[in-house]
This record gives structure tokens, sequence and C-alpha cells, in this order.
């Protein structure tokens, strides 16, 4: 019987993914809670064929030539922003994501930030627990509606969608934006495409769903800010440097808009003495959007699935660099 495959896991990841690590291949798992440092990488990294990575790892040129013998890097998560693709397309290794099985989580949690920031929920429940509750209170911590209001969404892929989907039944109008442009998508999913700036102008709620590369990181900073209405709510679900951190913390500051909600920052982790943490306005969650249990079990066994169907010289379901695999490297 042919030796099995040495992998790599760089953190414990849902035993959907992991059994099926297990039983075809020789496991090597890092099991700490915080991630392994580029020396520690390393070390996980000697002799593996492949390496299931998680969005804390950098893998770049460097680490890959290091270790050679790695002929797939197989990410669990949909993004793919900690590893230069180009560099592993280069040296002819896979590069695999987890899209689709977390749409649905995705979309839920930028809808539950929408609501929580308009809606003042965290700031509220924070008043309740520091006994600031004394009556009821004609004007106490107004919000904005959703209902009838204009929903902006920047980058309309798959969790794009699932949002508009999602908030047909609050009657809002849905503008996106994206830099490709489906034909059929207006009429499917009953929405417009405008531009950046139209989006920016016309939105109660600007929803974030790019992709983070050098045309989107600060893609929303000081000139984005102002065009947007005073009323508006940001929500971040995408990668925290597409939005300029200082850019929005003066926004937020000076009512240039009236919330945001995000799940993601730059920097990440977020310190708690961090202003955005402190900012009334301003709801932070710890990058936690596809963290419901069947979205998770599903990224781990797809990320399982994908490494070893590259290791088995099958095509993955999911690869970011196909052209790999054809040998036109
Ligand atoms: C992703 O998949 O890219 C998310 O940020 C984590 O689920």
């Amino acid at each position: 019987m042919a030796d099995k495959p040495k992998v790599t896991a760089t953190r414990v990841i849902p035993d959907a993914g992991l059994d099926l690590l297990r039983d075809a291949a020789e496991l090597r798992l890092w099991e700490e809670e915080l991630p392994p440092d580029p020396d520690q990488l390393d070390v996980l990294l000697d002799g593996a064929d492949g390496a299931l990575t998680l969005l804390t790892d950098r893998i770049d040129g460097a680490v890959l030539d290091r270790h050679p013998g790695l002929k797939v890097v197989s990410n669990f998560a949909v993004g793919f922003d900690n590893v230069d693709v180009d560099a592993a397309t280069e040296r002819g290794v896979a590069v695999c994501n987890t899209p689709n099985v977390l749409n649905d989580a995705t979309a839920e949690m930028a809808f539950t930030l929408m609501t929580a920031a308009a809606r003042r929920v965290v700031e509220a429940a924070d008043y309740v627990r520091d006994d600031r509750w004394k009556t009821w209170g004609p004007t106490l911590l107004l919000g904005q509606d959703l209902t009838n209001a204009t929903l902006g969404i920047v980058g309309f892929g798959r969790i794009g969608r699932k949002l508009a989907r999602m908030v047909s039944g609050f009657d809002m109008e849905v503008l996106v934006h994206d830099v490709y442009q489906d034909p059929s998508a207006e009429a499917e999913f009953g929405v417009k495409y405008v531009s950046l700036d139209e989006l920016l102008v016309r939105s109660d709620y600007v929803s974030l769903h790019v992709l983070l590369n050098e045309d989107t990181r600060h893609m929303i900073s000081t000139d984005q800010f102002a065009r947007m209405k005073s009323t508006a709510v940001l929500i971040n679900a995408a990668r925290g440097p597409v939005v300029d951190t200082d850019a929005l913390v003066h926004a937020l500051e000076t009512g240039e808009i009236f919330a945001a909600g995000l799940d993601v920052t730059d920097p990440e982790p977020l310190p708690a003495d961090h202003p955005l943490v402190s900012l009334p306005n301003c709801t932070v969650v710890p990058h936690i959007a596809s963290a419901t249990v069947t979205s998770r079990d599903n990224m781990a066994s797809l990320a399982a699935r994908n490494l070893l169907s590259v290791l088995n010289g099958q095509e993955p379901e999911a690869i970011v660099n196909p052209q790999v695999l054809r040998g036109s490297r």
C-alpha cells in the first residue's frame, strides 16, 4: 500500500474536516488556540504535501520556497488574501477555498449587523446594563428604519446576492455595485447596478461584500464617507482593510455617518482600547460571520475534500488557480 500523504492543518477545525484528513493522510495538527508564528509554521509545514490553512496564516512565495513539497494550500475560508496566489501559481501549487457553504451564515450576519447598528441594539442593552433605564422616553435611543430604505451592496457575488434576497421582505430598494455586471441579475434579484459614487450617495445602508485585493483596499475612505448620508449605516462583513479605519473613526465621531456594524476590522484582532470599540455608534463582532455550526462543518469538510482531491490528482470542488491543474505554469 502506498504511503499516506503528509498533511498539515494549522488549527483545529471541526471534525467534519479533520476526520477526512485523519483517514486519508498522515496529519500534523497545530492544536493551540492562537495561530502558529512564522517559525512554528515552518516546522509544521516541513515535509508536508498539503496544507490546510486559515486566514491567519500568511502563505507567500518565501514560505512556498521553503516547502517545495507542498502541492496544495487549502484555505478554510472563502477569502484567500492571506495566500499569495500568483506566487503559488508560479510554483504550481494549487490554492483552494470554501465558497458557497458560508453564504447564508455570512449574509445573515450582515443583516444582523444592519439591524443591530440601525436600531442601536448593543448601545441599548448597555443602557439597561448600566442602570440608566429610568423611564419610557419619546426620543430615547432613536434609530433608523429598514423598511422602505435603500440598501447598497458593494460586491454582488454569492453573499451579496443572498443579502439582496434576504431583505426582499423589507420593501427596500437595492442598489448594487460590482466590477463585473451580470446582465440577468437586475431582473433576477430585483436590484439595479450603479456606480460606487451613486450607491454611496443614495444608500441608507452600505454593505461590503468584495474580496480584498489591491483594487479594493481602502475602497471606503475619506472621500467615500463624504458622499454618504449622515443617516447611513456601513456594514463590513468582507475584509477589514476594505475600509480605511482612520477615516471610519472620523466619520463615526463627527456624525458623517450614523453607525457602523463590523464583522471584520483593520487591524484584526481589534484591541479593546481601539476607538472603534468605545464608539457607541459602532458595533464590532470578532470576525464570526461564518461561525454557525453548519457553516463551519461544511467549510471544514470542503477544505479537507479540496486538499485531498488535489493530492489524489483529482479536480477539487473549489480552486482559485485552476490553471495549475492544467499544467500551464
Ligand atoms: C472567509 O471565509 O473568508 C471568512 O472571512 C471566514 O469565514
